[in-house]
């Protein structure tokens, strides 16, 4: 008999349950529909969390660090998808938008200091074969005439772009309904299993799933889930980022470019888009579970902006949020099958979760169709962690 209150629904078994609705969760749940599976995804707020406080860069680049070539590889393959990802969404969304911009990004220096800075940076994309170029100041003030006079130039990144992310979890949320997803607003309460497999899902309205296959897709929330087999456990860890949002006007835009910099020691990046809104992010701040928004970070935030772009002192702030990255110790994502049968991860995808949303989506796929994660994901299990 079941416990009271405790509804048994894991005779009829889907193929597969999705844990989180960010664009990891919702991505991978349209893809798997799509493919045939019966698919159910829980979220009590699905796309509320991380991706919707986002700014949507995708940036492999200016992210980019030697020590982390496996993930500048995957991120790079990522961007490479992104275009046909965002061309698929938006047809599977009834032609919805997601704001996709291919000017590319500036990282500009403040001061000499930033400059040598760049310039070795500049040595570092070299070293990984990407193509970026110095742009003198004037040449920088000529693409963006809104920059601070006070400039010393900047690295010119093309293959640096961004999306609205809000766009892409609007149109995911449409995309997965077309597809036949089953959305449970409910958060799980926890896995079912017998430690080393996965059954199913046990909702906090006391609802059993079972699943062929569980993913668990829940970002920074992901190794919080009761239930979880120690050894399957992905080490993620929440890592807060506040981020504003100023309303431009679309036919005067400050930028054209992202715009991203470190002014006097303060980081900032600046993301235009078309319809005017501009985002400046983010800070970066290990305090648990804790989603208020400090004052001085968004003190912090925009004198570094405004310093930067001067002419953003004079648009409307209209939000202030903070989101939760999932952190990992090597910064990556955590993907694939688990010691565990029956449970996959989608996780760990830290400062890159909107870039990282094509590949993950194709590796999960495979690992769903029964097959490797692909090579270029292969680095990424939780198996390196051990
Ligand atoms: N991807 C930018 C951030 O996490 O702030």
């Amino acid at each position: 008999m079941p416990a009271k209150g405790v509804t048994r629904d894991m005779a009829r078994a889907v193929d597969v349950v999705v844990v989180g609705a960010g664009v990891i969760g919702l991505a991978l749940s349209w893809r798997a529909a799509e493919a045939g599976r019966s698919v159910v995804l829980c979220d009590p707020h699905p796309g509320e969390g991380a991706s919707w406080a986002a700014a949507g860069m995708l940036a492999p680049v200016t992210e980019a660090s030697v020590v982390e070539a496996p993930l500048t590889r995957l991120g790079l393959e990522s961007a490479r998808r992104w275009p046909a990802f965002a061309a698929a969404l938006s047809e599977a969304a009834g032609g919805a938008e997601v704001g996709l911009r291919e000017e590319g990004t500036l990282a500009v220096a403040f001061d000499s200091d930033d400059r040598r800075q760049l310039e070795q940076l500049l040595r570092v994309h070299h070293s990984l074969g990407l193509t970026s170029e110095w742009l003198p100041a004037a040449d920088c003030r000529r693409l963006e005439p809104r920059l601070s006079p006070r400039i010393r130039g900047a690295l010119r990144v093309a293959g640096d772009w961004q999306v609205d992310n809000r766009a892409v979890v609007r149109a995911l949320l449409t995309a997965v309904s077309a597809a036949g997803v089953t959305q449970r607003r409910v958060s799980v309460r926890r896995l079912i299993g017998n430690g080393s497999r996965v059954d199913g899902v046990e909702l906090a309205d006391g609802t059993h799933l079972a699943a062929a296959t569980v993913v668990l897709a829940a970002g920074a929330h992901s190794g919080t889930i009761e239930g979880l087999p120690a050894p399957a456990r992905p080490p993620v860890r929440p890592v807060k980022g506040e981020i504003l949002r100023l309303a431009g006007d679309p036919a005067d835009p400050v930028l054209e470019h992202t715009v991203r910099a470190s002014v006097e020691g303060r980081s900032v990046y600046v993301v235009p888009r078309r319809h005017g809104e501009v985002v400046v992010g983010a800070s970066s701040q290990e305090a648990g579970f804790d989603t208020r928004v400090r004052a001085g970070a968004v003190e912090e935030l925009l004198r570094a902006a405004v310093d930067l772009v001067p002419g953003l002192a004079e648009l409307e702030l209209v939000e202030c949020r903070a989101g939760l990255r999932p952190g990992t110790p090597d910064n990556g994502p955590v993907l694939g099958r688990t010691p565990v049968a029956g449970l996959v991860l989608a996780t760990g995808h830290y400062r890159n979760g909107m870039l990282l949303t094509p590949v993950t989506v194709d590796a999960i796929d495979e690992v769903l169709a029964g097959h490797d994660l692909p090579e270029v994901a292969a680095p990424f299990t939780l198996e390196r962690f051990w």
